[in-house]
């Protein structure tokens, strides 16, 4: 077993990796050769649904994820057992069983179908999954998931497909395995974050650069708000049409536009009341919402704190007004964290309509801010509220 010891584990990821390793003896009878791997969830701190117009966003790992134990196999057979769910999957590659959509085991088909298709992966694995991070939660479980199944075959399979070719993929699983048309932003976080530092991508040449998190006495605290959401869900695949609908007008009559990343203020300001008012508001958020993120990458490299935390509060409002993909859960704790004393700004963050928020404050602010969405978030809405503060995000990885 490869452990790797204690090499910077915390407590809790050692006892996640004990529970892998014993969990893989006694569904494969023993753990010798057995290696671990985990990819973390991610919270985006700024550029909602911008990804799939190519724009801009800015998210980073949390301190959770999806851990693997694996080993290969001397045969093309594929185990995958899954400890949250005590469910397996047994088949041999090439001949992939069918899954349902939005399963844990469609990603794990998908990321070993892709790889297997394309000639990199030709022998088998045994392999145990469990992880931290609540599915359904909005800090990209899924793609937690696929990036984690990826390093595992890429371990076992002796190849490496790199973390951009490792993003793309997992994009193509969702789409085609989840049928989910999301973007490439919640692989690309959970595959190429680094810890203090947040990620500033641009979706369309995928150039990405890491801005280290000097939040001082700032901390980033996400609040889940019970809402389970399924990114299946239509309604995400219905925005992503709507901005269809907004770039199909703006290229009638802009023929360089590819995408709406490309429509300007004034374009914005030319069109206002010739195409229809929803698909306007749409194409307004991604435009406002690109711009966002730029200042905030000035904003977080100047240690300009409070400047990062009013654009982290447009942004929910343009997410709330514009795009219409926040709840009234949502609004309720941005209002509720915005309105105690040393938060600086909050947000939705992920898709929407349930889910958590993001917000940054002060380290003295926190208890308060946990104590009062405790109770009066339970008394408004009866479900539970919970509050994380990162403090360590992680990265991918092989552990040990
Ligand atoms: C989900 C998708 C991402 C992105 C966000 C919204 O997390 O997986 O690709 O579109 O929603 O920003």
């Amino acid at each position: 077993m490869t452990t790797g010891g204690n090499n910077g584990l915390s407590a809790s990821q050692l006892a996640m990796c004990k529970a892998l390793t014993d969990a893989f003896a006694v569904q494969y009878g023993d753990c010798d050769g057995v290696q671990l791997v985990m990819a973390p969830g991610r919270v985006n701190l700024l550029g909602e649904h911008t990804d799939y117009n190519d724009g801009f966003v800015l998210p980073m790992t949390v301190d959770r994820g999806v851990y693997v134990a694996c080993r290969a196999r001397p045969d093309r057979r594929v185990r995958f057992w899954s400890r949250r769910f005590d469910e397996r999957i047994d088949f041999r590659l090439g001949e992939a069983p069918a899954t349902a959509r939005g399963a844990w085991s469609c990603y794990v088909v998908g990321v070993v179908e892709e790889l297997a298709t394309s000639g990199q992966l030709e022998r088998g694995i045994d392999a145990v999954i469990d992880g931290d991070l609540e599915p359904g939660a909005g800090l990209s479980s899924s793609a937690a998931l696929e990036v984690a199944v990826a390093l595992s075959l890429e371990r076992v399979g002796g190849f490496e497909i790199g973390g951009v070719e490792t993003a793309r993929l997992c994009k193509r699983v969702e789409h085609d395995y989840a049928g989910v048309r999301c973007g490439i932003m919640d692989p690309f976080a959970s595959r190429m974050g680094l810890s203090g530092q947040a990620l500033f991508l641009d979706c369309r040449s995928l150039d990405y650069r890491h801005v280290p998190l000097a939040l001082g006495d700032y901390r980033v605290v996400i609040i889940s708000s019970g809402v389970r959401r399924a990114l299946s869900d239509s309604a995400y695949n219905a925005r992503r049409a709507e901005c269809g609908e907004a770039l199909a007008h703006f290229q009638s009559a802009e023929p360089d536009i590819a995408a709406l990343r490309d429509v300007t203020d004034a374009m914005l300001a030319a069109h206002e009341t010739n195409i229809d008012p929803l698909p306007f508001r749409r194409c307004r958020h991604v435009v406002s919402e690109n711009r966002r993120v730029e200042a905030a990458i000035e904003c977080l490299e100047a240690g300009d704190h409070e400047a990062f935390g009013r654009l982290m509060s447009e942004s929910h409002r343009s997410l709330r007004e514009d795009f219409e993909v926040s709840s009234v859960e949502l609004d309720w704790l941005v209002d509720a964290a915005n309105e105690t004393d040393g938060v600086l700004g909050s947000r939705m963050t992920g898709a929407g309509f349930g889910g958590c928020t993001v917000s940054i404050a002060h380290v003295d602010s926190i208890p308060a801010l946990a104590a009062r969405i405790a109770s009066a978030y339970a008394g408004q809405f009866n479900r539970r509220a919970r509050t994380f503060v990162i403090e360590t995000n992680l990265e991918a990885g092989p552990l040990g």
